[in-house]
């Protein structure tokens, strides 16, 4: 009989997410064999009882709910996991708080800086551990270029620079709203791409480089209307299909940010470069383990870019993997988050991103909007608390 301390996770949200985060939970316990705390697939809740019904079945939960109030309410569940759309965070994070449950929260914490503020004050009052997905940072690579900058390597850094690019909603006879395409309903999604994927870049960014001081932003909505899947009704499209942005940050760098859904071609390509005194670094999704490196200390004939392959026992999470030279891969990200946060029950630090982080991530999300809609530059207010 093991003697770990069992953790009972009640999910919430059965999609993407809801797959991705279970896949995390169940394969945690093999790689990282000697925490103390370990997950235990308890409940997860979905609106269709079929659906929730063969989601515990396909994935291994020892009962399911319809209704996310019943996990809140159970004895049973010590902690949530939130991988519905946007629009039901809040309310959500909010109740499990009041009921005293830890809480694991997809990213965008909120869809407005006001929303975010509830839930976080509400995780700080009742004192239960928090976390938030920006899984990103838990790519080797990342954590490598991470580790690279706070080192000093790079020196006084000069340019941020990210974008994600994708291509999905170039069609106009794409809907908006409901399942699987809430993320073109501005109600249930808040933002259009900048919630959706410059969140992750801002995550990142700030994880990195520190905290953004102002902001000017440009969106666009390139399909104007589109038919609401919940009315049939062509309804205007109130979300940002594209939007970039330029930044200061606090440490004097400037920052560059593109997302958009109208990149022909580009699927999930996100990418960032930061260009510092004596060296760069560059990283891209497509490619995931490695890591381009620039070091113009390095003698003169030999000087380049290296391409790094972030595959070694050295290397962040990679002494828990296969052998050096073999790659692991996006899913991975998501499981090392769950490892960290039940690492963390056992150090009893915080794991960051916290819902105070990803508060100041939202506070950039909406500066952003702000900036774009009144095409003015506009300060952030982000303090930003997490080391760099
Ligand atoms: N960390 C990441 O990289 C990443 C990637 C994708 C999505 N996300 C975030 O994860 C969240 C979910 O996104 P997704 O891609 O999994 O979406 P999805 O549409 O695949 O899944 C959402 C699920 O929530 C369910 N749902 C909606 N309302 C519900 C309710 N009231 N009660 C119970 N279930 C409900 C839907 O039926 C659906 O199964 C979003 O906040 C999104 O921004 C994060």
């Amino acid at each position: 009989m093991s003697n770990k301390k069992q953790i009972r996770v009640g999910l919430i949200g059965t999609g993407l997410m809801g797959r991705i985060h279970t896949n995390g939970y169940k394969r945690m316990e093999d790689f990282f064999p000697d925490y103390e705390y370990v997950p235990v697939l308890q409940a997860c809740c979905s609106r269709r009882e079929e659906k929730a019904k063969a989601f515990a079945e396909q994935w291994g939960y020892a009962s399911y709910e319809t209704d996310w109030r019943k996990v809140l309410e159970r004895d049973d569940i010590d902690a949530v996991d939130i991988c519905t759309p946007n629009d039901k965070h809040a309310e959500i994070a909010i109740a499990a708080a009041k009921a005293g449950k830890m809480i694991l929260c997809e990213k965008p914490l909120a869809r407005t800086v006001e929303e975010a503020e509830g839930m976080l004050k509400a995780v700080e009052e009742a004192g239960v551990k928090n976390t938030v997905w920006y899984n990103y940072r838990r790519i080797p690579a990342v954590t490598l270029a991470k580790n690279i900058v706070a080192s000093g390597k790079l020196g006084k850094i000069f340019h941020y620079r990210a974008n994600f690019l994708q291509d999905w909603t170039i069609s106009p006879d794409l809907p908006q709203g409901g399942d699987a395409l809430w993320r073109l309903d501005v109600a249930a999604a808040g933002s259009g791409v900048t919630g959706d994927l410059l969140a992750h870049c801002i995550d990142t960014a700030m994880w990195i480089n520190g905290g953004i001081k102002d902001v000017s932003a440009m969106t666009e909505t390139f399909i104007k209307e589109r038919v609401h899947q919940g009315t049939g009704e062509k309804k205007a499209v109130g979300i940002d299909d594209a939007c970039t942005f330029q930044c200061h940050f606090d440490n004097g760098s400037l920052g560059l940010f593109e997302a958009t859904r109208y990149a022909r071609g580009h699927k999930a390509l996100y990418t960032f470069e930061i260009n510092g005194e004596h060296a760069s670094i560059r990283w891209d999704l497509h490619d995931l383990t490695r890591l381009e490196y620039f070091d113009h200390d390095d003698e003169g004939i030999v000087r380049g870019w290296r391409s790094i392959h972030v595959t070694d026992g050295d290397h962040p999470y990679m002494d828990r993997w296969w052998i050096p030279g073999t790659s692991i891969g996006y899913e991975h990200s998501f499981i090392h988050q769950v490892a960290d946060f039940f690492h963390s029950l056992q150090t009893g630090e915080a794991c960051h991103p916290t819902f105070r982080d990803a508060f100041e991530t939202q506070k950039v999300c909406e500066a952003v909007i702000n900036s774009a809609n009144e095409r003015a530059w506009k300060d952030t207010g982000v303090d930003w608390v997490e080391k760099v």
